[in-house]
């Protein structure tokens, strides 16, 4: 069965040249995004997700973030190479960003109506009739109360659900082929957050736009990925969809963050901890990132970054333990 990819990190590196050293937030990533589908990244604070995210969009902090080397294909193309105008003109068709705090997207100073209507009018040249009309309808879609009265507020009137619906609606007005999703419920009280994902699940079935969601809860991931990329120390340790992750987990820093997770089962007992901290990602090394953290550690994981193993169609994990002719999987999987 062939998928049609809408984008494609291929080997995906973003450092930052600071004062203190390289930080090499993007180590060699790569991975795609089906069109249509629901693509979840998750990994611990620090492991590369947004920067991951703002390469794609264009919005590495200058002058100090830079790509130093990959592509991100979009419909083909190396959208990397392409000029900052251009850039430009993506983020305000093709790909669009939720972020998690929306105040940083919604401007404090102008009413909410005015705001969706630069969308339709200055992106995609609507009249200033027809963009009043449509922003009044999608303020319905995303299910603002009181949309007539709520396309005037500014945006510190609204609650914080109700500001992220407005991002929802701002960011899918374009009809963007990949929406980019940076936490986008985490600062939400649960019912809402919930409300927010059906929303957004809603919307994508209506529009056929691809998700990149980037989330640090598994929970939600189980609720809302087709895939799921796992990444840690700036690069993708596994790859599955989403019943392979939960069900098969392979890497051992996969299956620590899924004993990481509070269940009915674990709800008496302390929270299992991946024992130690994410590398610093300016002395990361020719090892494997894990390595100072994983159970089953052998010498050649401190040598070498082990490399992307098939282990299934759509099952990769980057892990030695899975190499042919290494006999570390008796270890793992009796
Ligand atoms: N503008 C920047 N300048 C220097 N270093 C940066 C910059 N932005 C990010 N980094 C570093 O790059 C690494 C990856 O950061 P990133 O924001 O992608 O992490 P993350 O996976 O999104 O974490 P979180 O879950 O906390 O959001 C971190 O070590 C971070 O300190
Ligand atoms: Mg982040």
């Amino acid at each position: 069965m062939d998928k049609k990819n809408i984008i494609e990190f291929k080997n995906l590196h973003t450092y930052f040249y600071t004062d203190k050293g390289v930080v090499r937030a993007v180590n060699g990533v790569s991975f795609a995004i089906p069109e249509g589908k629901t693509v979840a990244v998750v990994g611990e604070s620090g492991s590369g997700k947004s920067v991951t995210a703002l390469s794609l969009m264009g919005l590495v902090a200058k002058p100090q973030g830079k790509i130093v080397d990959g592509e991100i294909l979009m419909d083909g193309q190396d959208i990397t190479k392409f000029s900052k105008e251009k850039m430009r003109e993506i983020r305000g068709r093709d790909l669009s960003m939720i972020f998690q705090e929306p105040m940083t997207s919604l401007n404090p100073s102008l009413r909410i109506g005015f705001q969706l209507e630069e969308i339709f009018h200055r992106i995609l040249g609507l009249s200033k009739e027809e963009s009043k009309k449509k922003s009044l309808e999608l303020l319905e879609m995303v299910e603002i109360p009181n949309p007539k009265e709520k396309i005037r507020a500014f945006p510190h009137e609204l609650s914080g659900g109700q500001k992220q619906r407005v991002m929802i609606a701002m960011a899918l007005a374009s009809k963007p082929k990949v929406l980019i999703a940076d936490e986008p419920t985490t600062a939400l009280d649960v019912t809402i957050q919930a409300e927010v994902l059906d929303l957004m699940k809603r919307l994508q079935q209506e529009t056929g736009t691809s998700i990149l969601l980037i989330t640090h809860d598994l929970g939600v991931v189980a609720e809302m990925a087709d895939e799921v990329v796992v990444m840690y120390g700036g690069r993708v340790v596994e790859k599955n969809d989403v019943f392979g992750i939960f069900d098969n987990p392979e890497h051992p820093y996969t299956q620590g963050l899924l004993k990481a997770r509070p269940t009915l089962e674990n709800r008496d007992q302390k929270l299992y901890n991946i024992p130690g901290n994410v590398p610093n990602p300016m002395d990361l090394g020719e090892e494997c990132p894990f390595a100072n953290r994983c159970t089953y550690v052998m010498d050649i994981c401190r040598k070498q970054v082990p490399e992307e193993i098939v282990r299934d169609e759509d099952h990769r994990v980057s892990c030695f333990l899975y190499k042919e002719g290494l006999d570390g999987k008796s270890s793992i999987k009796s």
